[in-house]
C-alpha cells in the first residue's frame, strides 16, 4: 500500500516567506509582520505566565481570551472561537466543510493556504479569477454554489478590499458556510461583522499576527453563530491554544489605544510608500492593508526581488501567473521605508 494518500503525494506544499535569522541585518518586507513591538501590557502578561500556568494544560477553548476578544467586540463569549493563528481555523473549516463533492470557492489570486488545505482534503476547488481592479466577483462566487466559499478581506496579495455592500450581496447568495477572512482589516476601512449577527451561515476570522505585533505567538480566532463554531471545534486539536497565547492575547486585544496608534503609523507609511512608489513609475494598487501590490513600470519584478535582497531588503515575489510582474511590499517602519526606497532610487535611477 502507498505511504500517502494520494491527495498527500500529489500536494504541492504550502511554501512561507522566508524567515531570516533574526539578527540578521536584514530589511525584512516579505510576510507581512507589524513592524512595531506588541503592547508593553502583553509583555508584561507574557512576564506573568508561571510555572502552575504552564504545568497545566490550557483551557480547551481559550477561556480568558475569549471573554477579552468577546468585551472588546461587544459580542457574547460563546460566538468566538480561537485558534493557533488564523491559519487554525482555516484548517478547521476545510476540514469540517469540505471534501470529496464539497467544493471550495475563492477569488484567485489570494492567500495560497486555501488551495493547501483544499488539496489535502481532496475538495474540488473553483477559483474565480479577480480582473485588473481585483474587484470581488460577486455572482460567480455565488454561482459556484460551494459548500465553504472564502474571501480575504482585505486581500492578499493584491491589499484591495471588497465593499461591505458587495460582501453583504455574497452573504445573501451563497448558502454554504462564507468565511471572510479579515487577517488585514485593522488597517482597513470597514469590517463585515455584522454580516454575523445577521446570516447564520458567515464567519469572520481574525488574527492577532498584524494589527497586534504577535505573529510569533500564533493567535486569531473566528467570529460566528454559536452554531457554526461548535460544528469547528469537533473538528479542533484539543487544546489548540496554548496558556502563554491565551495570557497575552488577552492583554494585547485589550489594549485598543495601542493597536490604533500602531496601526495610524502603518497608514500613514503605507501612503507615503504608494506615492513614492508610483513616482517611480509603479502601479500600487490601492491597499487597505499593511502591504501593497506594486508592478514596475517594466513589469520586471524579478529583477527587482533579486537587487534588494543582495542588498538586504527583503520583498515578496510570487513566480504565479498574473503575479509575476509584481512584488507584495509590506509597509515597515519609516527607517525601513526610507531604506527600501534609497535601495530602489540606487537600482532605478
Ligand atoms: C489572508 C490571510 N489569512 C490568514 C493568514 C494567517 O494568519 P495567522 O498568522 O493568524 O495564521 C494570513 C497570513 O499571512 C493571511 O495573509
Amino acid at each position: 500500500m502507498a505511504r500517502f494518500r494520494p491527495a498527500v503525494d500529489q500536494l504541492e506544499a504550502y511554501v512561507p516567506g522566508e524567515q531570516p535569522p533574526g539578527d540578521a541585518d536584514i530589511v525584512k518586507l516579505n510576510t507581512n509582520e507589524n513592524p512595531y513591538p506588541p503592547s508593553p501590557r502583553a509583555l508584561a502578561a507574557l512576564a506573568g505566565v508561571g510555572a502552575e500556568r504552564l504545568r497545566r494544560y490550557p483551557h480547551p477553548l481559550a477561556d480568558t481570551f475569549r471573554q477579552s476578544a468577546a468585551d472588546v467586540l461587544g459580542v457574547e463569549p460563546d460566538w468566538i472561537l480561537a485558534g493557533n493563528g488564523s491559519d487554525d481555523l482555516l484548517t478547521m473549516l476545510f476540514r469540517a466543510v469540505t471534501g470529496a463533492g464539497r467544493p471550495v470557492a475563492y477569488p484567485a489570486p489570494t492567500y495560497v493556504l486555501y488551495r493547501t488545505l483544499a488539496a489535502i482534503q481532496g475538495a474540488p476547488v473553483v477559483e474565480v479569477p479577480f480582473d485588473e481592479e481585483y474587484m470581488l466577483p460577486v455572482a460567480a462566487l455565488a454561482a459556484a454554489g460551494a459548500a465553504l466559499t472564502l474571501v480575504a478581506n482585505p486581500n492578499s496579495p493584491s491589499g484591495t478590499a471588497a465593499t461591505p455592500d458587495q460582501l453583504a450581496s455574497l452573504a445573501d447568495r451563497t448558502t454554504g458556510v462564507l468565511a471572510v477572512d479579515e487577517a488585514y482589516v485593522a488597517f482597513a476601512g470597514a469590517s463585515a461583522l455584522d454580516l454575523v449577527r445577521r446570516h447564520g451561515h458567515v464567519i469572520v476570522l481574525r488574527t492577532l499576527s498584524k494589527s497586534h505585533g504577535l505573529a510569533g505567538l500564533r493567535l486569531g480566532y473566528g467570529i460566528a453563530h454559536p452554531d457554526l463554531l461548535s460544528g469547528l471545534s469537533r473538528v479542533k486539536d484539543s487544546y489548540n491554544v496554548d496558556a502563554v497565547a491565551a495570557a497575552v492575547g488577552a492583554a494585547a486585544i485589550r489594549d485598543v489605544a495601542y493597536t490604533r496608534e500602531t496601526v495610524e503609523r502603518i497608514r500613514a507609511t503605507r501612503t507615503r510608500l504608494g506615492e513614492a512608489l508610483a513616482a517611480r513609475g509603479f502601479r500600487v494598487w490601492p491597499s487597505e492593508a499593511n502591504f501593497v501590490l506594486a508592478r514596475p513600470a517594466d513589469g520586471n519584478a524579478r529583477r527587482i526581488y533579486e537587487d534588494l535582497k543582495r542588498r538586504g531588503v527583503l520583498v515578496r515575489y510570487f513566480a504565479e501567473p498574473g503575479l509575476a510582474d509584481k512584488l507584495r511590499i509590506t509597509v515597515g517602519t519609516e527607517e525601513q521605508t526610507t531604506r527600501l526606497l534609497s535601495c530602489l532610487a540606487e537600482l532605478m535611477p
